[in-house]
């Protein structure tokens, strides 16, 4: 399958990729439905008075309305599809149980990341994880089957794994999701960095990790965004981004299940590694839905150096 270049040639969409694939029907449905209503929340984004009050959510985050409004526009959308059995997302603190019978699929949503910097017009996206059992106790390596997350920037992106590859599409004019990038592959080693948190919250592992990077001559990378930090790093196939632990909050503050563990989840499919700073993402069994973990994610090379520091 050639990646699009001219109308002329035979462009590959969303749905022909995964019916190729061979992913199973209701799973392709699903993803599909997820890719369209991703164009509902980038006409929210568009449309919504970024000045409107926010509301408090679980998380004490102030919550912008579009958080929610991106949390309710995913709800109306599976909750009908027929095959999502739960869904929970990091805007309230409860599971919603939409069907039981046939459907079987467990979603997580971050329906709206790096909305704090939706004023600045830098991207933002949305982030999804659909697993085959419940999300607690149960690690990602156990109970994932899909991820994908949605870029919304100067084009509306979409990359996706099923566990045969990591690919991703853009949306072109007519509304369709046609394959740009297949079977993203990384490098063993990249040349951009994303570091989170403030430096005098680091702890001197980290710090030393850091000042590894920088005498390797790694060129700063990073919005504030997590899913076009992360984008980026597939895109140009190496690299490495960085949530640490910090002093006075060990855990960092990324979600395990709303925000890191889709992310392993494509970065191990594209190749890459996932880690806390000693085990893989996808190894780690939630204990709550607000389970935070630091991460360390990217190419092999930048990933497996981490643990060597942190160890
Ligand atoms: P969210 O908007 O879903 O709450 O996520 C924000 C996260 C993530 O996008 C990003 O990596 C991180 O916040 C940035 O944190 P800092 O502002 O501390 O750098
Ligand atoms: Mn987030
Ligand atoms: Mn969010």
């Amino acid at each position: 399958m050639t990646n699009i270049s001219d109308y002329s040639k035979f462009i590959v969409d969303l749905r022909r990729h995964m019916w190729m694939a061979g992913i199973e029907m209701h799973l392709r449905r699903l993803i599909w439905q997820v890719a369209v209503t991703g164009k509902y929340i980038s006409a929210k984004i568009h449309e919504a008075n970024r000045k409107l009050a926010g509301f408090k959510n679980i998380h004490g985050d102030d919550q912008l309305t579009l958080d929610r409004s991106a949390d309710e526009i995913l709800i109306n959308q599976l909750e009908y599809s027929g095959f999502v059995r739960e869904y929970v997302s990091e805007e309230s603190d409860k599971v919603i149980t939409f069907q039981k019978g046939e459907a079987k699929y467990y979603v997580t949503a971050d329906p709206l990341d790096g909305s704090s910097l939706v004023d600045t017009n830098l991207s933002m996206g949305t982030i999804i994880g659909i697993h085959i059992a419940p999300l607690l106790d149960t690690s990602g390596r156990d109970s994932m089957v899909a991820a994908m997350y949605i870029t919304y920037g100067p084009l509306i992106t979409m990359v996706y794994s099923a566990g045969k590859g990591t690919h991703e599409f853009v949306l072109n004019r007519e509304g369709e999701y046609v394959l740009s990038e297949e079977n993203i592959t990384l490098d063993e080693k990249g040349s951009i960095y994303g570091l989170g948190g403030l430096r005098k919250e680091w702890t001197p592992e980290h710090l030393q990790y850091v000042e590894f990077l920088e005498a390797e001559g790694y060129k700063l990378r990073y919005s504030g965004g997590f899913v076009p930090d992360i984008n980026q790093v597939l895109i140009k196939r190496g690299g490495v981004f960085t949530y640490p632990a910090l002093k006075k909050s060990p855990t960092g503050k990324l979600r395990l299940i709303f925000e890191l563990q889709p992310m392993a989840f494509l970065v191990e499919q594209a190749g890459g590694m996932a880690t806390d700073g000693k085990s893989d993402i996808l190894s780690i069994k939630p204990q709550k839905l607000d389970h935070r973990s630091p991460i360390y994610i990217g190419s092999r090379f930048e990933v497996e150096k981490v643990k060597e520091y942190l160890k």
